[in-house]
């Protein structure tokens, strides 16, 4: 098991550049799998839990080639084309894939089993499977969790749905299933969640509706491959956004990352705390804005956190509670029980690492109190947990003695490069076989 040591990091600097984002890389893969023709992806995450989705597609009998660094061939078999994988699916670590493949493999004319790694085995299936189910589609999970047994030849119907969590990946199932399904499929959110599905989607030609939180999606007679370059990943920008707020002396620049206002809560958080950040150099990444992020020095101030931004921020309250750890007073952040089904519960884990190294905290049902204050060194548990591995490595540059942070293997599913980059602006980490 892999450990990192941190010992304090005086600041951090620079130009940084992060890897693609993950979420747009499944699906930019899966999706391209069963478009007509090729699709070229270009700044692909390589990072375990795509390149799980990439064996998946290639099991599912579609040929992936991988002709330079970040850079993705698929070529398309069409809406009716995948082929019986003849063995289980392993989906590793990622919860995106096997829940996004539970919607498209709900539609096929085989059956499918999915599994995972111990986390992923742990994870609820069932609100995916519940909906899938109204739509006819047959399927059975264990006590709620993997494996997820997919029966084929279902004939699916069109149904509207009223989703009782905000959550992304349940959307994306229901539309993915839609594509196939009878009639319109129309899905209804709680709270506004990432729309890369919906943006995706159209970009192959599919004719999407989204308005007020509700997103229809019509069946459609075939989606056209395409070309897609994928921004770099803000979910990993936010270490170094987070990291730049309490380290730095001089301004941070985080150059080409996606800044789709799904997925920006973390920016509106950090400001509300006195953080000064600026997007610049505003482009388009085929359906995806990007920019450069302008990070400059201030002392942040505790905050109360509007529960509308938990979604918007989902993946980034480990790095988070980092940055309330070292502000001024006290941090609130409640509505964030969706936190507890991640990777791990970062609720707990989170909790016990801020324990670990001497920051006052209360755990909630939903949230977490911070008192910020010094950070002492430590040992952490990541629980194999890469968000929460990555978020003790950028406390170093605020702690007052070496932190050690164990189980940082699963830093390689959604960032590989951690390490150098960190190392690059300053973080004096060591990895320790
Ligand atoms: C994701 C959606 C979110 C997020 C996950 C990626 C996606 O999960 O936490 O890392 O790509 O759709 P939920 O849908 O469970 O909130």
């Amino acid at each position: 098991m892999a450990d990192y040591v941190v010992e304090p990091s005086p600041a951090i600097a620079g130009r940084l550049c992060v890897p693609g984002d993950k979420s747009i890389s499944h699906r930019a893969v899966m999706f391209g799998a069963i478009a007509s023709g090729t699709t070229r992806v270009t700044g692909f995450l390589e990072g375990e839990d795509c390149l799980s989705t990439m064996k998946a597609v290639a099991k599912l009998g579609v040929s992936v080639h991988r002709p330079g660094p970040g850079e993705v061939c698929v070529e398309g078999v069409g809406l009716r084309g995948l082929r019986a994988p003849g063995s289980v699916l392993d989906m590793g670590n990622a919860g995106t894939a096997m829940r996004l493949f539970m919607g498209l493999m709900a539609a096929q004319p085989f059956d499918t089993e999915l599994v995972g790694d111990a986390s992923l085995m742990r994870r609820p299936m069932e609100r995916v499977a519940k909906p899938l189910r109204e739509m006819g589609a047959r399927i059975e999970t264990q006590d709620g969790r993997p494996p997820v047994r997919i029966h084929g030849g279902a004939a699916l119907r069109g149904i509207h749905y009223d989703m009782p969590v905000a959550s992304a990946q349940v959307k994306s199932a229901v539309l993915l299933a839609g594509l196939y399904a009878q009639g319109e499929t129309t899905v209804v959110e709680p709270a506004v969640t990432r729309d890369h599905t919906e943006r995706m989607l159209q970009s192959f030609g599919v004719e999407v509706r989204a308005r007020g939180g509700t997103v229809t999606v019509r069946p459609p007679s075939r989606l056209e491959g395409t070309s897609i370059a994928v921004p770099g990943d803000f979910s990993s920008a936010a270490f170094f956004i987070v990291a730049a707020c309490i380290g730095a002396r001089e301004p941070v620049v985080i150059e080409g990352v996606g800044v789709n206002p799904t997925r920006t809560g973390l920016l509106e958080m950090l400001a509300l705390m006195g953080a000064d950040l600026r997007l610049v150099n505003h482009r388009n990444a085929g359906a995806e804005p990007v920019a450069d992020i302008e990070i400059r020095p201030s002392q942040l101030r505790g905050a109360r956190i509007p529960e509308r931004l938990v979604p918007l921020a989902i993946d980034e309250f480990p790095a988070f509670f980092i940055a309330a750890a070292c502000a001024d007073g006290e941090t609130l952040v409640t509505g964030a029980e969706e936190l507890r089904v991640k990777e791990s519960d970062r609720i707990a884990v989170m909790a016990r690492g801020l324990d670990a190294v001497g920051v006052r905290n209360e755990v909630l049902p939903d949230g977490l109190r911070i008192e910020g204050g010094p950070i002492g060194g430590g040992c952490v548990d990541s629980h194999g947990d890469h968000r929460i591995a990555m978020s003790f490595a950028i406390a170093s540059l605020r702690a007052a003695a070496p932190i050690e942070i164990h189980d940082v293997a699963n830093v390689a599913t959604s960032f590989p490069g951690f390490v150098d980059l960190a190392r690059s602006a300053g973080l004096k980490l060591h990895e320790r076989p």
